[in-house]
């Protein structure tokens, strides 16, 4: 066995990160495996969203608009993001969901080289990424959608190439595309990247600007731990900025929003990509998710995610030979979750969340556990694979409630 429970909890009192474990509140009983879907409450978030109802609202009513900082809200919590992710605090800026920040940054950038033809992406990308590019592609003259299986999607980058799409960690298996080389290869062809960072932000290390990246989306509601349906956000680099136009012109995108003008005069810099009123009380459990950070690298991150990984792969290895990892074994190419692919994986995801070991399916066969390093430990870990392979050993997944299939899965 590599380890046993005794090694496992010494892991967890030399670990550096542990104490971060209270800055969310977690049910008793409870091993938290679906960071990367829905990340944890963090302890400050209720508080905070009190302050937001009843002082702000309830009080101030809507003078807290400049008297609470709520009109900066996008600005000041992208600023935040930024520092997450490598980028200079005016490249970011909280809004809409990714889905909707996909569709103004493919317009944007695609309308930018309308000579080229062709907006390239990953066949088996996250699906709303596909389906807003296709519908994205059908509006902006000139261009196409074409779709690449992974292995050929860098040499496919040819003279036609307007933008590539890629998601940086696949939601999936978690390969892990290299950016610095992708972006370089690309931009050596004359085309753009715009990443989709959903299951990279606060979950790896990330260089945007030392990488060389233009243009990135990223989700508010996994790894930085807004909350349900938290508002997501948008980088663009700071050369590319004034030459792009939103094809959402809302007024709070538009350079003087009180002035109430007719003609659309897009905002300097960054503001330019909000469109509507933004939600400050999604804004406020967001940016107390983004605060739970404080203090902590990424890279300290990253290297208890890589030592949880390990561990939860071996553990595996060892007493669950039914379960196949499809998560890349070498760290540099993943991101932080892990994958295993079995025919019954819906049942015993089921059957680990009835024992509560809460990781998520993903259809057709795959049981995915995000690896969450502020509040899991190496004792959670050591505890859901060791439930994992009694309910494999026993059969106990076969149970036919565990068949039965929600809206959500
Ligand atoms: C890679 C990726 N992109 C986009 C999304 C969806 O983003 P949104 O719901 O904010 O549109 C998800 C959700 O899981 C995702 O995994």
């Amino acid at each position: 066995m590599t380890i046993d429970l005794a090694r496992a909890r010494a892991l967890d009192a030399e670990d550096p990160l542990r104490a971060c474990r209270d800055r969310f509140l977690l049910p008793d009983g409870i091993i938290y495996l679906d960071g990367n879907s829905l990340g944890a409450l963090p302890a400050a978030t209720p508080e905070r969203q009190r302050r937001a109802v009843e002082q702000e609202w309830g009080t101030s009513l809507i003078r807290s608009w400049n008297d609470h900082g709520w009109i900066e809200a996008p600005q000041r919590v992208g600023a935040k993001i930024a520092a997450l992710i490598g980028a200079q605090p005016h490249e970011v800026i909280v809004a809409d969901s990714v889905s909707v920040n996909l569709f103004k940054l493919i317009v944007a950038a695609a309308s930018l080289t309308p000579e080229r033809p062709t907006l390239l992406s990953e066949a088996g990308n996250f699906h709303t990424d596909l389906h807003i590019a296709s519908g994205a592609a059908e509006l902006v003259p000139n261009l196409g959608l074409e779709i690449a299986e992974r292995e050929a999607i860098e040499a496919r980058i040819g003279a036609d190439t307007n933008l590539l799409l890629l998601t940086h960690v696949h939601f999936k298996a978690g390969f892990r595309f290299d950016m610095a080389s992708v972006t370089a290869r690309a931009k050596a062809a004359g085309a753009r990247t715009l990443w989709d960072l959903s299951h990279s932000a606060g979950a790896v290390p990330l260089h945007l600007n030392r990488d060389g990246a233009e243009l990135a989306v990223g989700c508010g509601y996994k790894y930085l731990n807004g909350g349900p349906g938290a508002p997501a956000f948008l980088y663009v680099a700071e050369h590319l900025q004034e030459q792009l136009v939103s094809p959402l012109r809302g007024w709070m995108g538009h350079a003087a929003p009180f002035a109430f003008t007719d003609d659309y005069v897009p905002a300097p810099g960054i503001a330019r990509f909000l469109a509507g009123t933004p939600p400050i009380l999604a804004m406020a459990a967001l940016e107390s998710g983004v605060d739970a950070f404080d203090g902590i690298t990424m890279d300290a991150i990253w290297a208890k995610s890589v030592a949880l990984f390990d561990l939860f792969a071996s553990l595996v290895a060892e007493t669950c030979p039914a379960l196949a990892c499809i998560s890349p074994a070498d760290a540099e190419r993943r991101g932080s979750h892990i994958s295993f692919r079995h025919p019954h994986a819906f049942e015993i995801c089921q059957a680990l969340i009835a024992e509560g070991v809460i990781g998520d399916f993903r259809a057709p066969d795959v049981v995915r556990f995000g690896l969450t390093p502020l509040y899991l430990g190496f004792e959670d870990v050591f505890r859901a694979v060791a439930i994992m392979a009694d309910i494999l050993d026993t059969g106990r997944w076969r149970d036919p409630r565990f068949a039965v299939r929600g809206k959500v899965t």
